[in-house]
């Protein structure tokens, strides 16, 4: 289904509005005044599901709304979340997978959004870090569906790891590398940086490095009422993590953690370890 106008049809259908608006890492108190007024100004709210494990998620954003949302006019819209195909090579399946949810978003958006509707999109963190939704957005956009996009930031995994740790993300002068689990196991710490700071690993990458040679700040569930904070140099506080996250992961049944890791003698230790 597609908004464009029939070739030849002079008619525009009035583009509908997407806020796509970060609502923190886990805090609901992470939500900014300028997120508390999209949220509010949105028509619909699309939330998605994305399976059993992860439903402590969509609780979290209905309880933003139950919390932030004062506009009676305002709908919540429940949706299923296509599943990324596990077995396909990653870069293929993602491919895939964000057309899956361009076309499931595009049938959510025909079916329950008026032509000139405000919609929103709750997105974990803010919407510029290890988020496919501004490209998903691209997506319906290029398709031909009228659509104007706006922006709304929020808290990151990061600033909540490095608030709550009390530290500072880089050194002076030094270089930070964001990156992902899979990419520190395969490819080491990154060489031109003094601080990495390792999102989505599925496991503990660092494992891989010389654990004389750096020290590492670690959390999970942040912002949370689970929230896991651990730090110290990475030999000595390896196994802590380790036990933790196995029995966090035990429990909850699902894990998010965030780690920064600095090299050992890197100019300052900008925080305590
Ligand atoms: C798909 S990315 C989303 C990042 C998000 N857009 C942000 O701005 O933080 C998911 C990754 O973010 C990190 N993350 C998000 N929320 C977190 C939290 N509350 N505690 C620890 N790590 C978190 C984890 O590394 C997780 O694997």
């Amino acid at each position: 289904m597609s908004d464009a106008p029939a070739i030849g049809d002079t008619r525009r259908a009035a583009p509908r509005t997407l806020l796509v608006i970060g609502i923190g890492a886990g805090d609901p108190r992470h939500m900014t005044v300028a997120a508390i007024e999209a949220l509010n100004s949105a028509d619909v709210v699309l939330i998605p599901h994305k399976g059993p494990q992860k439903d402590d998620l969509a609780e979290l954003r209905r309880a933003i709304c139950r919390r932030f949302l004062t506009n009676p006019a305002t709908r919540l819209v429940g949706f299923d979340l296509p599943v990324r195909d596990a077995a396909a090579p990653y870069r293929a399946a993602v491919d895939r997978w964000h057309d899956d949810i361009a076309a499931c978003w595009q049938t959510v958006i025909g079916r329950e959004a008026a032509p000139g509707a405000r919609i929103a999109l709750l997105v974990w963190g803010d919407p510029s870090l290890y988020d496919s939704t501004l490209r998903i957005v691209a997506r319906l956009v290029a398709g031909g569906m009228g659509l104007e996009t706006v922006v709304v930031p929020g808290i990151t995994a990061i600033q909540a790891l490095t608030a709550a740790h009390g530290i500072a993300l880089n050194t002076i002068g030094g270089a930070v590398v964001i990156t992902t689990g899979r990419r520190l196991r395969a490819e080491g710490f990154p060489p031109a940086a003094d601080t990495a700071v390792v999102m989505l690993d599925a496991g503990m990458a660092f494992e891989g490095l010389d654990p004389d040679g750096f020290d590492i700040w670690w959390g999970a569930y942040l912002g949370t009422g689970d929230e896991i904070l651990i730090a110290g140099p990475l030999g000595a506080v390896t196994e802590r993590i380790r036990t933790a996250r196995a029995a966090a992961r035990a429990a909850k049944g699902w894990i998010m953690d965030t780690c920064l890791i600095r090299r050992r003698g890197a100019g300052d230790r900008s925080g305590p370890v």
